[in-house]
């Protein structure tokens, strides 16, 4: 069994994470989509409502678990015996970054990185970006899912009431 983890912060799920996690559905036999639980940094979404918006986003796919993690993602790969971490590559800032996270998890560990080369339909797409244009009543159509839009607008709606 092939087993392998998309993780991130899903602030929220936008195409290019379901994009990913697809194209890892169709070259491992279970994929584990895993969101950070962050005890540091409070995003926009609280854990619940990203695990939802994730849940919706890979329902296509037959062999795809959407979880929570905290604390070290190698700790969480070695609880659900998992040896391979998948993470998408949209350009060459991104590589200089999760360059030296593989390194340091592969130490730590022994468990691998794969990169897989965005899409390039989404090579410049971000949760943080997708936040702003939605925060300021763009139009984010074409980046996220429309349940995902709606939860955006509802966040912002709020915030802008209290
Ligand atoms: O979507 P993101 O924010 O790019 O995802 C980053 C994530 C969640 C994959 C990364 O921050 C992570 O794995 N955090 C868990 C803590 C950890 O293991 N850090 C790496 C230490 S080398």
């Amino acid at each position: 069994m092939r087993r392998v983890v998309c993780p991130g912060s899903f602030d929220p799920v936008t195409y290019g994470h379901i994009d990913i996690i697809g194209r890892a559905a169709k070259q491992y036999d279970e994929v584990f989509a895993a969101v950070l639980n962050n005890v540091n940094k409070r995003g926009l979404f609280t854990v619940p409502e990203k695990l939802d918006m994730l849940k919706e986003g890979v329902s296509e796919f037959g062999n795809v678990r959407v979880t929570e993690f905290d604390g070290l993602l190698v700790d969480f790969c070695r609880e659900n015996g998992i040896e391979t971490i998948v993470r998408s590559l949209r350009s060459v800032s991104d590589f200089d970054y999760e360059l030296q996270i593989a390194q340091m998890n592969y130490r730590l560990s022994g468990v691998e990185t794969v990169f897989m080369t965005a899409n390039p339909q989404y090579s410049f797409l971000s949760s943080s970006l997708v936040r702003e244009i939605a925060q300021h009543n763009g139009d984010v159509s074409s980046l996220v899912p429309p349940y995902v839009q709606d939860r955006l607008r509802k966040k912002y709606a709020e915030r802008a009431g209290q």
